[in-house]
């Protein structure tokens, strides 16, 4: 059985993800900073949890170990936890709170992978999903006609470029892994107040697609539920 880890996956696109990868077969444990909303949604979903806090190097070591202890190693990852820092002009970004985004959103992937990598290489189909945003892109941002080029989110689109490069860089170097990034697309959720067009089962459906790819799919890829997405 494919045992799947989905951080930030308590809530919104990580608990559709949960809930989809569990209807696809897969042993689902979902990660969550907050031990209640852990309980409460892996009760209401019939899945596992484990506490994990993406910005804190001894909680992802922690979340490995029982990881490994409970559930006997990991196919898996989906970093999906995230934030979107301030909703504020670009003069108003400053270091600490620029620092804040980097820190869950990008520093976070690479705490979550380094610490499950020792687990996900014992895996036959090891798997890396990178939520990352259509704000990271270049190719999206630079096109008048899309929403995420009107948007200043200056450190949340630094955030998420990074995740694009990290992926990139992941999947030269680990081939072992398939390691993709995708775009959910603006979907309705507490991180946007709900003002996004497309549902969670939508915003999912990329993360889905690439969580369950198997051993012969793609790496180093960028996608979201239409297809490839530019850098
Ligand atoms: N919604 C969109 O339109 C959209 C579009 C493109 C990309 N994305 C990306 O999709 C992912 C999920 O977004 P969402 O819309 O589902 O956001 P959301 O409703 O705000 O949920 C975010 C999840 O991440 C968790 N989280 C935040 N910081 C964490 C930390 N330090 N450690 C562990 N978990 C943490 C939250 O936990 P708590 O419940 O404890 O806060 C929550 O479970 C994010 O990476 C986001 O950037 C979203």
């Amino acid at each position: 059985m494919t045992t799947t880890l989905i951080t930030g996956g308590n809530k919104s696109l990580g608990f559709e993800t949960a809930r989809r990868l569990k209807e696809h077969g897969h042993r689902v444990v979902i990660g969550a900073r907050d031990p209640e909303r852990g309980q409460q949604a892996a009760e209401e979903l019939g899945v596992e949890w484990v506490e994990v806090d993406v910005t804190s190097d001894e909680s992802v070591a922690a979340a490995a170990k029982a990881v490994r202890e409970r559930f006997g190693g990991l196919d898996v990852l989906v970093n999906n936890a995230g934030i979107s820092g301030p909703f504020a002009g670009v003069d108003e970004f400053d270091g600490p709170s620029v620092l804040a985004v980097l820190d869950t959103n990008t520093v976070g992937v690479v705490r979550t992978t380094h610490a499950f990598l020792p687990l996900l290489r014992e895996s036959a189909a090891p798997v890396v999903v990178n939520v990352t945003s259509g704000l990271g892109s270049f190719t999206v941002r630079g096109d008048e006609s899309r929403i995420e080029h009107s948007l200043p989110t200056l450190g949340y689109s630094a955030s998420k470029a990074a995740v694009n490069m990290i992926t990139s860089v992941y999947a030269q170097f680990l081939p072992e892994l398939r390691v993709n990034t995708v775009d959910p697309g603006y979907t309705a959720t507490d991180f946007n107040g709900h003002s996004g067009p497309q549902t969670v089962t939508e915003g999912t459906d990329a993360i889905v697609a690439m969580a369950t790819i198997g051993a012969d799919g793609p790496t180093g890829t960028f996608t979201d539920r239409h297809g490839a997405v530019g850098w």
